[in-house]
């Protein structure tokens, strides 16, 4: 028994690690943040903290959040080679692999903060990857649309900072939307951590060879991109647009899901651990209405995705299988709002995901017994052999 929760054996033989950070109960839908509810914190608190809550482990005073921003604003800026960077990548570049690269370039223009036993290098390189990754996402952005970079603005917190970033022009004011700054700000709270996920597992492995935080981030987004995992969110909207082009009825889709057809499956919905409804999900699904109406913007793809969630809560082939909406099932329609092209999803999960991969590295460099340390296999191939020699 560790905390609230008695785990079998069976469950610590799989376990991958011991962790402090974020605990999940899968059957009874609950997440929680160094012991505070999702719903809280999705309520009360802002990225800003809930950040500093991942690393730190405790919630700051006024006075410690205070300077731990105006400490992220200072790094904002990124090397000026750095920024040339973008010139080279290919007009249409995905952002993500844009992302991971140039993160992982970070390696070579701080050198001053690789060391991960030096904790003022550590503090060093988590203040500069906070700061400076959403300005790399907004880069990114901009590089795929063809539109000039702005430089960074101290005078504004991280979220608003990247949303004038990626929508504002050198030309002219960038007027920020209190609503969208919020609904954003709530999102990459929602995505801030999830304990041992693909990507963050892949962060702690890699970071497990004492690789530098920068490294073991450029991997973690790497594995984010996979469809199966972050790169769901920008697959729903596909699967969501392909619906409403094609004038598929969702029955007729859901059909298609059960019958296995072509591999399709319902994006968005199921998870390796929920065998409930996301708890996340649920606060998304309360912000896509919210924004959506305030904004003014009527969305066939919001019904259509409402439609299928009915059809699927419904019906006996998913709740069999404890198929439920994922955090990934209606962010889309969110960042489609907000002007986000479908390339950005992912990139937004990333920004969120980033306070958790950064806990996760420092607890483990931390703490080595909670590394993942190396995996062992089952072989099954050929037993041994000589070679023919005639
Ligand atoms: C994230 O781990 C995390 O915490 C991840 C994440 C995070 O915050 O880091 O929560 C973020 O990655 C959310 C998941 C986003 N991915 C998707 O939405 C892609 C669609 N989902 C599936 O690929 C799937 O549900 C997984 C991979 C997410 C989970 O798969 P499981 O739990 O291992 O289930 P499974 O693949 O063993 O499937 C069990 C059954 C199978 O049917 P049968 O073979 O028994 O007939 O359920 C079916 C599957 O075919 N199934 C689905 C389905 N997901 C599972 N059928 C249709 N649509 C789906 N989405």
């Amino acid at each position: 028994t560790t905390g609230d929760v008695t785990y079998d054996i069976g469950f610590m033989n799989t376990a991958g690690t011991k962790s402090a950070i974020t605990f999940i109960d899968g059957d009874e839908g609950i997440l929680r943040y160094r012991g505070y509810p999702i719903e809280q914190l999705a309520q009360h608190s802002s990225f800003v903290e809930v950040t500093y809550l991942l690393i730190y482990g405790e919630l700051p005073t006024a006075d410690e959040l205070e300077a731990f921003d105006n400490r992220l604003r200072r790094h904002t800026l990124l090397h000026e080679d750095l920024k040339g960077f973008f010139a080279g990548f290919p007009r249409d570049a995905h952002p993500m692999p844009v992302l991971s690269s140039a993160v992982s370039a970070l390696s070579t223009f701080y050198q001053d903060s690789l060391n991960p036993f030096d904790k003022q290098q550590v503090e060093l390189s988590t203040f500069r990857l906070l700061a400076k990754m959403p300005v790399i996402a907004a880069y990114a952005h901009k590089k795929s649309i063809g539109q000039p970079m702005l430089y960074p603005d101290n005078s504004l917190n991280s979220v608003e900072n990247f949303l004038r970033m990626c929508f504002g022009l050198p030309t002219e004011h960038y007027e920020l939307d209190p609503l969208v700054v919020k609904a954003l700000d709530t999102l990459l709270i929602l995505h801030a951590d999830h304990e041992q996920n693909c990507s963050t597992s892949t962060v702690r492995l890699v970071g497990s060879s004492n690789a530098n935080l920068f490294a073991s981030v450029s991997a973690g987004i790497n594995a984010l991109f996979g469809p199966l995992h972050g790169g769901a969110n920008e697959a729903v909207l596909n699967m969501l647009r392909k619906i409403k082009a094609e004038g598929i009825k969702p029955e007729d889709f859901m059909e298609k899901v059960k019958n296995k057809e072509d591999g399709v499956k319902l994006m968005g919905f199921g998870h390796r651990v929920y065998k409930n409804y996301d708890p996340r999900a649920k606060i998304v699904k309360g912000i896509a209405d919210e924004l959506l109406e305030k904004l003014g913007i009527d969305d066939e793809l919001l019904d259509i995705a409402k439609r299928l969630e009915e059809k699927a809560l419904a019906d006996d082939y998913f709740v069999e299988r404890k198929l439920y909406p994922n955090v990934d099932f209606y962010t889309g329609v969110i960042y489609k709002a907000m002007g986000f092209p479908e390339k950005m999803f992912t990139v937004l999960f990333a920004l969120g995901r980033l306070p958790g991969w950064i806990a996760q590295w420092r607890e483990m460099i931390e703490d080595p017994a909670t590394k993942i340390g190396r995996p062992r296999q089952l072989y099954t191939g050929s037993p041994e052999r000589n070679y023919p020699l005639d």
